[in-house]
């Protein structure tokens, strides 16, 4: 349970995130005491101060950004959004001699170049402090002062302040990345788009790198999503409160919890284990995880009610010689090893998914890097058959 921590006056706020996690991150906004919480595509919209703002960026697993919107206008011009931008008061956020970084999302007939939109904000921020001051800020993107998000939709532009910085699916637990690793919030994603209550075993076993099993054990353990995490770009801002944050991480640091099952891991390489191995062991989580180098066709199972979820290869990034036959084994295994028990497979082949030969009763559409995929749920009954 969260406290009633007060953090100041209350603001809009946006989390970013992928497509089909809006629903999950709503949720975890939710329990994290966000107002007004409205879905977006991609993205979800709410109200909190500055503790909720901490809280979201500590806590949200499936948050890429949490933006802080602070300027919205109407641009039919490059003209406009220069005239706009400058009108802003840049020198309540960022020194004259600061570092300064524009991201961009750019949906607009009258703004095509995505980059061109971000030169003349850029231009127009600069052009105001050097006016002032006879001092600009310098561009760049690692460990700017300020980083700030510019949207436009046609005509319709929002300037936020970026409270995160990096993507926040940059947990700073990767000792390495592995062959075609799955982005942490989609891991994040699919852990909790699969209805897991912490209530059995997790198994993975396509674990590659190891990113669900980790993400798993932070969700069953409830360690932060940004516990190994030190850098977040709020800590720049001018009103960054050191003794609030640290109220804040220490409140979510104490509601680390047990957990009573396992959460084992499987792979056929040899590396992809010694890659998983490494990222447990940075995550200092290697007595909380089991990993075994085995094909899915012999690895057991742990025992008693087990959760799969895994991610084969789709033969996009990692060549398969017989990706239906691959497929067509992991739904022997299912079949023969894992009765009474889940299994979730997230594959961007729909051919291959066709191949494990049992009838998904639920089908998620998922984003893996820009490859649509289907997340597939299999309730594996005794003698299942499609
Ligand atoms: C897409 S990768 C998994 C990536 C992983 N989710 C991560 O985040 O790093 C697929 C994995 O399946 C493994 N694999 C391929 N065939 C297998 C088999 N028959 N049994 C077990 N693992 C297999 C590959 O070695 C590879 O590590």
């Amino acid at each position: 349970m969260i406290s009633n921590l007060s953090g100041g006056k209350e603001f809009r706020m946006i989390a970013k995130t992928m497509y089909g996690l809006e629903d999950v991150l709503a949720g975890e906004l939710e329990k994290l005491g966000a107002k007004n919480i409205e879905k977006l595509c991609r993205a979800v919209g709410f109200d909190g101060d500055m503790v909720t703002l901490y809280r979201a960026n500590y806590c949200c697993r499936t948050a890429l950004s949490i933006l802080k919107p602070i300027a919205s206008f109407t641009a039919n011009n490059e003209h406009e959004l220069y005239d706009n931008v400058y009108k802003i008061k840049w020198e309540k956020y960022i020194n004259p001699d600061g570092t300064l970084f524009i991201d961009n999302s750019v949906n607009s007939r009258i703004f095509n170049h995505s980059l061109y939109a971000s030169q003349k904000t850029k231009d127009a921020i600069c052009d105001r402090l050097r006016k002032m001051f006879n001092k600009r800020p310098s561009v760049r993107r690692e460990d700017a002062d300020l980083r700030l998000n510019l949207h436009i939709h046609d005509n319709q532009v929002t300037i936020s302040l970026d409270s995160s910085g990096d993507s926040l699916h940059k947990r700073n637990y990767r000792a390495n990345n592995g062959q075609a690793p799955l982005n942490e919030v989609t891991a994040a994603g699919l852990i909790q788009l699969s209805g897991w209550q912490r209530d059995c075993n997790f198994f993975d076993p396509m674990c590659g790198s190891g990113t669900l099993l980790i993400e798993a054990a932070m969700f069953a353990y409830n360690i932060p999503a940004q516990y190994y995490r030190k850098k977040f770009a709020f800590k720049k801002w001018g009103d960054y409160s050191a003794p609030l944050w640290k109220k804040v991480k220490a409140e979510a640091d104490g509601m680390i919890c047990d957990f009573d099952y396992k959460i084992w891991g499987s792979d056929i390489s040899g590396n992809a284990i010694s890659e998983a191995r490494e990222n447990i062991e940075y995550a200092k989580l290697h007595k909380d995880i089991e990993l075994f180098r085995n094909a899915i066709e012999e690895q057991e199972p742990p025992e008693g009610k087990t959760l799969v979820i895994t991610n084969p290869p789709y033969g996009e990034r990692i060549e398969v010689d017989d990706i239906f036959a691959l497929y067509e084994r992991i739904g022997t295994a299912f079949k023969t090893k894992y009765e009474g028990n889940v299994a979730w497979v997230i594959s961007s082949d729909l051919s291959a998914l066709k191949k494990i030969g049992l009838k998904p009763d639920k089908r998620i559409t998922i984003y893996n890097s820009n490859l649509e995929c289907r997340f597939c749920r299999y309730e594996l009954y005794k003698g299942s058959r499609r």
